[in-house]
Formats: C-alpha cells, structure tokens, sequence
C-alpha cells in the first residue's frame, strides 16, 4: 500500500529551496551536475531549470541494490560520465542517501577524477540505516527510515511515473 509522504507541492518547494543554495555557493561559475540514474532523473531535470549558473549536466549509473529494499554495499558502474570534470565544480545530485555506501564510494571514484569541488544534493536523507560517515550538502527531505517511491524513485522498476514521494507500506497479513 502506498502513502503520501511529500505531496508535488511539498517537492516543488524543496527543490526551489536546494537550487537557490547550490546558486549561492557558485556565483556565476560552472557547474557539471551529475544526475545518477535512474532514481534521480526527474529531480535532476526539475532542479537544474531553476538553476541560472553556466552548467552542464552528465549521467552515471551505478547497481547496488538490484530488487530488494537493502543495499549490498557494492556496486559495480554500469553507464559512466562522458564529461572530463577536472577542474570542474561538480554537483552530484542523488535521490536517496540511506546507508551511505552508494554514495561514498561514488565520491571517491569522482575525487580521483581531480575536480575543482564536489558536492552532494540528495532529495532524501534516509539517516536511520547509515552505515559510513557521509552527508549530503544539500538535502530536501530527511526521513528515519521507511521504503519511499515516486517522483522518479523505484521499488523493483515500479512507481517512478507516480508525481508524489511515497512510502511503501508493508500488510500484516502479507503473503497469507
Ligand atoms: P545506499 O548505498 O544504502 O545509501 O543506497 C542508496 C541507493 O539505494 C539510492 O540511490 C536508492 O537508489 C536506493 N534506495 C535507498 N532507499 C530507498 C528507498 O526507500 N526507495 C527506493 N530506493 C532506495
Ligand atoms: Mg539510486
């Protein structure tokens, strides 16, 4: 069952909010936004049109979680960056932080790359399950815990077209 966590509305204004402060930390610069697939595609495009900066946007994917709700702490890169990023300002824009494993090892391979910054904007922080030492630069929602889906984000490849974020709530009497 499915319920409404962050309304349209709710996402409409959060991502106003987080493209302001990305705007204020780089005045005037350029930006690479990295968008990771595909969970953060719908976020990615509604975020950089509010975005007045010189940018470029690029696309990485990378596998973790395959089609269960826990993350298996490794992942593979499955659709790298076309962009050269040295020297750049680099965003990288996620859907959701939850153990933190995706996004530190994400990081890592990007520092290796030599940019000039690095930043994380995440639309959710998931802090209850974290299990290594990451914070998102920008974030527009943080939640406990609790499986989301909606605005672009999956369970098993369902539920991305749904336009608001919500939360998968388990039956008792599943599989009875
Ligand atoms: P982490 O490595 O545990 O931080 O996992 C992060 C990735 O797991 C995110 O990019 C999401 O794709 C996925 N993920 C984590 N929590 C959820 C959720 O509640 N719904 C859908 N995907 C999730
Ligand atoms: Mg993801």
């Amino acid at each position: 069952m499915l319920k409404k966590l962050f309304s349209k509305k709710d996402i409409a204004t959060a991502v106003k909010r987080l493209a302001l402060s990305i705007e204020k930390d780089f005045p005037g610069e350029e930006i690479v936004f990295i968008c990771l697939l595909k969970g953060s595609f719908m976020f990615t495009s509604d975020l950089i049109r509010h975005i007045r900066n010189p940018s470029r946007i690029d696309f990485m994917r990378v596998s973790s979680y395959g089609n269960t709700m826990h993350s298996k702490g490794k992942i593979t890169v499955t659709k790298d960056l076309e962009e050269d990023i040295k020297g750049k300002n680099v965003v990288i824009v996620e859907d959701i932080i939850d153990s933190g494993l995706t996004l530190k090892s994400i990081r890592a391979m990007i520092q290796k790359r030599k940019p000039k910054s690095i930043k994380i904007c995440a639309l959710i922080d998931k802090r209850a399950r974290r299990k290594v030492k990451i914070e998102g630069d920008y974030i527009g929602f943080t939640i406990d815990d609790g499986f989301v889906v909606g605005y672009g984000i999956d369970y098993a490849e369902q539920y991305r077209n749904c336009p608001d974020i919500c939360i998968i709530e388990k039956r008792h009497n599943a599989g009875k």
